[in-house]
């Protein structure tokens, strides 16, 4: 499916790479409208006219196995630019009469050098005295497909970048998408601006005044519910949708009694007073402290408030009359992932719990303004639609709230230590001017006790976690390098001012192999 018909595009054919998103991110971010299809639904494209390029992503497949996945060959003869990446290297190749092998031989994982050996439009300004890609194949060109040239090579693959200059098929072995390749993003530069020649033609913002009218028009006079947590997804939501129906807009804020300190109180006025929406509080906090009593299972945790999250909400639903609709922050990287190219679903590591994430059998329609947009360009929006800074670049905060941040057994005092231990390092980073370089950070209560020594005194207390970690989508994260200083005054003011915890620890792990959070 494609969301904007009418637009000049770059269309990204996906064959199930973990970052086959980040491709149209990086093409989104030099102002072009790009979207995500899989091979299936280009079969089904007539009109080519508006594509002003292709780009063909990588894959876990190998197209020297039966049945690989593939685009039909006419697309070569459209005399429309292509870009293939790995799997999309290698696709190219085998369509157009190149030679591709199975070796563990050739086989690169993580960076490569890289070295030119030929002038290219793609490469125009890449190349740097020393630099490396991202590799990750096994499968390697091992003959050039015809009227081919070779312009780049690692020690590994002699093949690393490929062009056909006359017809502009284009392919590269390594991933430009990921940050891990050095000067990345010029490659996409080159392959838009000086291959396809397409124009700057996307911002956030422009498409305000379209999403407004169009849920004008979908919605008319009837009324639209909303679940509103206060993350920038569900803020930008209702801003959007208040500003198209007004008071036809009913917003629902659930404290579960598991959101950071003062937060709840804090946002709702700010709804009501400031943005002026038409919201109702509801607090269900000893509900959720109840059913979460002596469960210590994190997916049993999630399960619970997932639950009674929908059961809450309908309860209230009901109460308002014609209600057709209902609202949701689901994001681009949502839609991406829910149509996987080869059927296939990634194992399940944990239920994630969405508050936006409600049950189909409601009976409502969808709303869901934000599907054609990745999180970075939602916080734009949000800012446009006058959403403070403090809302818009918010880390995230996942649905079941502290509930996972507390590890094992949940009580009413574990949740006082933990929200007074996360509003110091909170406050901290801010202070520090840290906040706004890391992805997202927290505090989580561990589930023992260890003895210290305060004054003269003997303690024995609970250990506080923090973790901060850098990302891009939450997909991957590497944990964040705080200078020494930060550290010792995180663990002293923590220790000081929190009743309850006398140990201070820094997760130093990264995902994989571990998860952002605990649980
Ligand atoms: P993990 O722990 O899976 O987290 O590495 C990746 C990102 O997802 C967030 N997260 C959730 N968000 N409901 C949400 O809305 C959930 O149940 C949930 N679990 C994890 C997490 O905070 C991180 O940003």
């Amino acid at each position: 499916m494609q969301f904007q018909k009418e637009k000049k595009k770059i269309l990204i054919i996906d064959f199930g790479s973990q970052v086959t998103k980040l491709i149209a991110r990086r093409i989104r971010d030099l102002g072009v409208y790009s979207e995500v299809i899989t091979p299936i639904e280009i079969k089904s494209i007539k009109n080519f006219d508006l594509i002003k390029g292709i780009v063909l992503s990588g894959g876990p497949s190998s197209v020297t196995s039966r049945g690989f996945q593939s685009v039909p060959k006419n697309i070569f003869l459209k005399k429309i630019p292509i870009l293939g990446i790995c799997y999309g290297l290698q696709l190219i190749s085998k369509l157009n009469g190149g030679k591709i092998k199975s070796s563990k031989k050739r086989r690169e994982f993580g960076r490569a050098s890289i070295f030119k050996k030929k002038n290219s439009l793609l490469t125009k300004n890449f190349f740097k005295s020393k630099m490396s890609v991202w590799m990750s194949h096994e499968d390697a060109v091992v003959k050039l497909p015809q009227n081919f040239s070779a312009i780049a090579y690692t020690k590994d693959s002699k093949l690393t970048i490929i062009e056909n200059k006359k017809q502009k098929i284009y392919g590269v072995q390594f991933h430009p998408e990921v940050t891990h390749t050095d000067n990345g993003k010029q490659i996409f530069k080159n392959f838009l601006f000086s291959i396809c020649k397409i124009k700057k033609n996307w911002s956030v913002v422009s498409q305000k005044k379209r999403l407004i009218k169009e849920i004008k028009n979908r919605v008319k006079k009837d009324r639209v519910i909303c679940a509103l947590s206060g993350g920038v997804d569900s803020s930008a939501v209702a801003l959007l949708i208040n500003k198209a129906i007004k008071k036809n807009l009913i917003c629902i804020m659930v404290d579960t009694g598991l959101m950071r300190k003062n937060e709840f109180k804090y946002t709702y006025k700010a709804f009501k007073e400031k943005y002026k929406l038409n919201v109702k509080l509801i607090n269900a906090s000893k509900i959720f402290l109840k059913k979460l009593k002596n469960i210590s299972d994190p997916e049993k945790k999630r399960k619970i408030i997932g639950n009674l999250f929908i059961k809450i909400f309908e309860n209230e639903a009901k109460k308002y009359r014609n209600v057709k609709f209902l609202a949701q922050g689901t994001l681009y990287p949502d839609i991406i992932e829910s149509k996987s190219s080869t059927g296939s679903k990634t194992s399940k590591i944990k239920s994630h719990h969405n508050v936006g994430g409600l049950p189909k059998k409601m009976n409502f329609k969808l709303i869901e303004p934000l599907k054609e947009f990745f999180k970075d360009e939602v916080r734009i929006l949000g800012k446009s639609l006058g959403l403070s800074n403090d809302i818009c670049n918010r880390h995230p905060f996942p649905g079941p709230g502290l509930a996972i941040r507390i590890i094992g057994n949940i009580n009413k005092e574990k949740i006082r230590i933990l929200q007074e231990a996360d509003q110091i390092y909170v406050k901290e980073l801010n202070k520090n001017k840290l906040y706004d370089k890391i992805w997202q950070a927290y505090a989580a209560l561990l589930p023992f006790k260890t003895v210290g020594v305060m004054g003269d005194s003997r303690t024995y207390e609970y250990t506080c976690l923090i973790r901060a970690v850098t990302s891009e989508d939450g997909m991957t994260a590497d944990y964040f390098n705080f200078p020494k200083e930060f550290l010792d005054k995180i663990s002293n003011k923590i220790v000081n001012n929190v009743k309850g915890i006398n140990r201070v620890v820094y997760d130093i792990s990264s995902k994989p192999p571990s998860t952002i959070e605990l649980e």
